[in-house]
């Protein structure tokens, strides 16, 4: 057991991003029965409903879990009110994973609560100043994830200049893992584990619309792109989409309605160009919106129960790890030395 799963409690160092409209109780929930860390993504629900989702999901599981919070989306006093009121649900074990940095006082509430912090930054700068405010764990986030971008360097780089600065830090790499295989990878390179977020899009759980489940299915990393299109909600940050009509062309259309979307109880109009992903509940030009999706799509394969992508993820970890036990024992020098 490493030093991510003592401080989360989870049997593989694996966690699930937050999504937000994608990663609701049924998928946390699901990730966390399966060992992992699993996600709910609080995105700009009300507090109200806050509580409820949480309470949703420990009636479906015991194992930790987090709460994501997106302090940049909603504003700092929002997003206090939701951290407030998903410390008055929260397990003990339960943890929360914030993207970017809280406010010094939203951060403070959760660590003096005693649930452990999670941060995920892309520069060295955001690294410092998220431990300052008292994270448990950093995520550090390469340019090859899906969705919106924190940084502007690759996963591995990133790593490597953070880790060096801070030698002592639980460390999770997110951006390019979809296999066992890419975490045993990323422990190598010294990470205690790693965050993923596409690999769960196209998943049974997974409230993200079927045409979008598929696309990210039939992907490769060749099929996305950064770009600063979908910027409705969520203003001047880049983010990585599947490529579509609207990232592929100059001139920007009008920005009519374009399709509709269940927001809670509420049907909302979706205007092009929104950085809303198309979900379960939305209607009409899906082909149009924002489908964040990382280069790790590459290795994305079918639309199985989260239980069983996690389970598969284990059985590659562990055949990754095995043969590097095995080589690193020398079974080359063996042949050599036999010769
Ligand atoms: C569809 C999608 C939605 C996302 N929404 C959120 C979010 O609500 N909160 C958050 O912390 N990160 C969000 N992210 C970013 C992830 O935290 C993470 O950086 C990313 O998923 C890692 O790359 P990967 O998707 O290639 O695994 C999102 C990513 C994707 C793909």
């Amino acid at each position: 057991m490493n030093r991510l799963q003592s401080k989360l409690g989870l049997e593989l160092p694996l966690l699930q991003a937050g999504m937000g409209g994608i990663a609701g109780p049924e998928l946390c929930a699901a990730v966390s029965r399966a060992g992992a860390g699993g996600a709910l993504a609080l995105h700009k629900e009300p507090p109200d409903r806050v509580r409820d989702l949480v309470s949703q999901v420990t009636a479906a599981t015991s194992r930790p879990f987090g709460v994501n919070v997106i302090p940049e989306v909603t504003g700092p006093a929002a997003c206090r009110a939701q951290i407030r009121a998903a410390l008055q649900r929260l397990p003990r074990n339960g943890f929360v994973t914030s993207f970017g940095l809280p406010d010094a006082e939203a951060a403070r509430e959760v660590v003096r609560a005693g649930h452990v912090l999670v941060i995920q930054v892309g520069t060295v700068r955001d690294a410092d100043e998220a431990l300052q405010r008292g994270a448990g764990v950093l995520v550090v986030q390469g340019t090859e994830a899906g969705g919106h971008l924190l940084g502007e360097l690759p996963a591995a780089r990133l790593l490597h200049d953070v880790r060096t600065r801070h030698p002592d830090t639980v460390l999770v790499v997110a951006g390019g893992v979809a296999t066992g295989a890419d975490l045993a990878g990323a422990l190598k390179r010294g990470a205690h584990g790693a965050m993923a977020g596409t690999l769960f899009i196209p998943t049974s759980e997974s409230t993200a619309h079927p045409d979008y489940k598929q696309r990210v299915v039939e992907a490769t990393s060749h099929d996305t792109v950064v770009t600063t299109v979908f910027d409705i909600g969520w203003p001047a940050r880049r983010h990585r989409v599947l490529r579509n009509v609207l990232t592929e062309e100059a001139e920007r259309r009008p920005t009519t309605f374009i399709a509709t979307t269940m927001v809670g109880a509420r049907n909302v109009p979706v205007p092009r160009y929104s950085a809303s992903v198309p979900a379960s509940g939305t209607v009409g030009r899906v082909e149009e919106m924002a489908m964040y999706c990382g280069c790790s799509c590459s290795r994305v394969r079918g639309r199985d129960m989260a239980g069983s992508v996690v389970e598969r993820f284990r059985r590659e970890f562990e055949a990754a790890r095995r043969f590097r036990v095995r080589t690193t024992k020398g079974v080359s020098w063996t042949r050599r030395s036999n010769r």
